[in-house]
């Protein structure tokens, strides 16, 4: 038995959505729990996904006391235990990553599997590993699983040779307790960049910078208790704004940063999408006439690659061809083929998507990672008749309470079981 999502498409949505905490800072932020060696640390407003269970369950391999409830997170890592994770858990996400850093920086050494996640083409991690390096690590692949180990760690000075938030966020959190200061160059600028210096600042590390293109860290022996709530999630609240300029009649999105939405909010207006952006919420209204863009994804603030599936559906309304173009995940198209099952006229060509104005029709697709499985849910929402989407767990991993905020807009989905 699979669980599937059942979509009767063609009405129109209005209401209200409230946007939950940032995914890619909870699952940083989980991680970076573990660090404390005196005291509790309480993350409030995490999203109810399963990226969040699995990292918790994480925690707690390593004899971690944990308690998950109301979106809140306390964690005693006191007595955490250095035992190794080379198992099924890490693999099922990408951001399992974030535990080599968190783990070199408190224990000085990890052993631990592959990191898993979305297909979006190639995914290294020899960012990670060079950083892991300049402080001190000996990083070495036994078996599938990686070994690193540091007699010490000691700051150094990395210029990043390729802009990666993982790589960013994960070598902060060992640098953080190494010795002396480090120094990182041609880092990500992204909002959970910030999101996880700020905590790990409350936690006593000494971080300066996060949000720029260089972070100075000081290192400090230890790490403590502390309590944050974490930043509203700009990509989820990105898809339902995307998603009701395509089939909303006048929705409002709420526990929103409008400053971390401002690529797409540009390209939308362009689109002549009306918008009313306030302190921490956007009405979106749908408009009838809407021209094609041309738009190319870019590491923050640039238009978000986390995005473009999302926006997608809402071209076909368009009334000529738009082109999307993706530059940070090149193989990061595999809706297309999806959205053609339902009769879109959407061709991929040399790394750009060429969307044609078309009229969308129900039919079994298959979400091949979480931000296609989003763009599916949209195409299924603006298509007449029956839409199944299969390999839900993709989606589950990253849209908290999915089904529940569409249906108060009025949606017509629901999970069903399928042989
Ligand atoms: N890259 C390298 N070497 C590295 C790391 C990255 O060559 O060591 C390359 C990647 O292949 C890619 C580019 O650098 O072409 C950027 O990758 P980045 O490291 O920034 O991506 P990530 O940290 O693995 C995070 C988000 C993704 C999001 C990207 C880009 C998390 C857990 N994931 O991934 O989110 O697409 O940044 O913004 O934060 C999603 O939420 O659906 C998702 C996939």
């Amino acid at each position: 038995m699979e669980e599937v999502i059942q979509i009767n498409g063609g009405n129109t949505l209005s209401g209200e959505v409230y946007v939950s905490g940032a995914k890619n800072s909870a699952v940083a932020l989980i991680p970076a729990t573990l660090m404390a060696s005196n005291g509790e640390v309480t993350l409030k407003g995490l999203p109810n996904i399963s990226d969040v269970e699995t990292l918790v369950s994480l925690l707690e391999d390593l004899e971690i006391k944990t308690s998950l409830s109301n979106n809140t997170l306390t964690v005693n890592a006191e007595n955490a235990e250095n035992i190794p994770l080379p198992n099924e858990k890490v693999e099922s996400l990408r951001a399992s990553y974030y535990m080599m850093g968190a783990m070199l920086g408190r224990f000085k050494k990890v052993v631990i599997g592959q990191p898993g996640g979305c297909h979006l083409g190639p995914r290294p991690i020899d960012q990670h590993i060079k950083g892991f390096e300049a402080l001190g690590a000996e990083v070495t692949n036994e078996h599938g699983a990686l070994h690193l180990v540091a007699e010490e760690l000691v700051g150094a000075k990395i210029f990043f040779d390729v802009v990666s938030v993982g790589a960013t966020i994960n070598v902060m959190l060992a640098a953080s307790m190494a010795k002396g200061r480090t120094v990182l160059e041609n880092v990500a600028r992204e909002p959970e960049i910030i999101d996880v210096a700020t905590l790990l600042n409350k936690m006593g590390a000494n971080i300066k910078g996060a949000g720029t293109e260089t972070i100075r860290i000081e290192g400090v022996e230890s790490l403590n208790g502390a309590s944050h709530t974490i930043i509203p999630d700009r990509i989820e609240a990105g898809s339902y704004i995307s998603l009701a300029a395509a089939i909303g009649d006048e929705v409002k999105v709420k526990n929103v940063i409008p400053e971390h939405l401002e690529a797409l909010f540009s390209k939308l207006e362009e689109a002549g999408v009306e918008l009313e952006i306030d302190d921490d919420d956007v009405i979106v209204r749908r408009s009838e006439k809407l021209k094609p863009v041309q738009l190319k994804t870019q590491v923050y603030p640039g238009f978000a690659t986390d995005l473009q599936q999302p926006i997608t559906p809402l071209l076909f309304l368009a009334d000529d061809t738009s082109k999307i173009t993706e530059t940070v995940y090149p193989a990061r198209f595999r809706h297309i083929d999806e959205l053609r099952r339902m009769n879109a006229n959407v061709e991929n060509k040399g790394g750009s998507v060429f969307i044609h104005p078309s009229t969308l029709s129900g039919t079994d697709v298959y979400a091949s990672d979480l931000r296609a499985g989003f763009c599916l849910v949209i195409a299924g929402l603006m298509a007449e008749g029956t839409t199944t989407i299969y390999n839900i767990h993709h989606i589950m991993r990253g849209y908290s309470n999915i089904i529940k905020k569409l249906e108060q807009l009025g949606a017509d989905i629901k999970l069903v079981e399928r042989e």
